[in-house]
């Protein structure tokens, strides 16, 4: 079925590029995900089109008005169905830190609202009343909330059914299987000298199997032994750690 993503941003022409190409275009023209991009300055209430204004108690920076993303996101509610109440989304460095598997969680949505900011803060009454999600792309501070929406509809978007093509399956991901991937290798079997590990070449399917579930581990152990906390090792895997 078709996932319908509503982007209230004040710079909807920072989408187009990355909506429109590659994965996510191709899944636009199979129907499987719609785009609605909304200015949300076209709701805003005084005669300046201003959506932010000077912060209650002073100090420096401007806050986001609470009137034109309420009135956006109403408007756009009462064009649904009653019985459908889409998550609503808001990019901010104070939300909770996006992972794979709030990927997966909103990929089984069928109707996500993103609200961007720019520059600066919102204010508060938007995260209380407004926002179903508070979410972070990391630790690092973005001038908006854009490039955080298009990272996080991407990686939504291609864990629906019949987005991937079958030769790439979401399960198989980094963090999906809980491990880093193992090293990948295609022809030359030796280019400069620098030779595909032989097992590769050696046909044996079970040897091939444990050399990259070993890889893996390893690798992972290497660079991310915060992930290894939680994983379920088995006496074998520990052993090939300790090598
Ligand atoms: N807006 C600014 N910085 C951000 C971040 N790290 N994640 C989500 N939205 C943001």
């Amino acid at each position: 079925s078709k996932l319908s993503i509503d982007i209230l941003t004040l710079f909807p022409e920072m989408f187009s590029g990355v909506l429109n190409s590659s994965i996510l275009g191709k899944a636009q023209e199979k129907q499987l995900v719609q785009f609605h991009l909304i200015n949300f300055r076209d709701y805003a209430t005084n005669k300046h089109k201003q959506v932010d204004d000077y912060p209650y108690g002073g100090g420096g920076g401007m806050v986001l008005k609470p009137e034109p993303l309420f009135y956006a996101v109403e408007d756009r509610l009462s064009q649904l169905p009653t019985h459908v109440k889409p998550r609503i989304l808001l990019m901010s460095p104070q939300g909770e830190r996006f992972t794979q598997q709030k990927a997966e969680e909103l990929a089984r949505e069928n109707h996500l609202i993103f609200i961007c900011g720019h520059y600066e803060g919102y204010d508060e009454r938007i995260r209380q009343y407004l926002v179903t999600d508070e979410i972070s792309i990391g630790d690092y501070v973005l001038t908006g909330g854009e490039l955080a929406a298009m990272v996080i509809i991407d990686s939504v978007v291609r864990l629906r059914e019949g987005v991937l093509g079958n030769q790439s399956s979401p399960k198989d991901d980094s963090f999906s299987t809980g491990l880093l991937e193992y090293p990948q290798y295609t022809r030359p079997a030796d280019f400069r000298g620098m030779k595909v590990p032989e097992v590769l070449l050696s046909g044996h399917h079970e040897r091939i199997k444990e050399w990259r579930r070993r890889q893996a581990l390893y690798r992972t152990w290497q660079r991310r032994p915060d992930l290894l906390k939680n994983y379920p090792l088995s006496d074998q895997e520990k052993a090939w750690i300790a090598e």
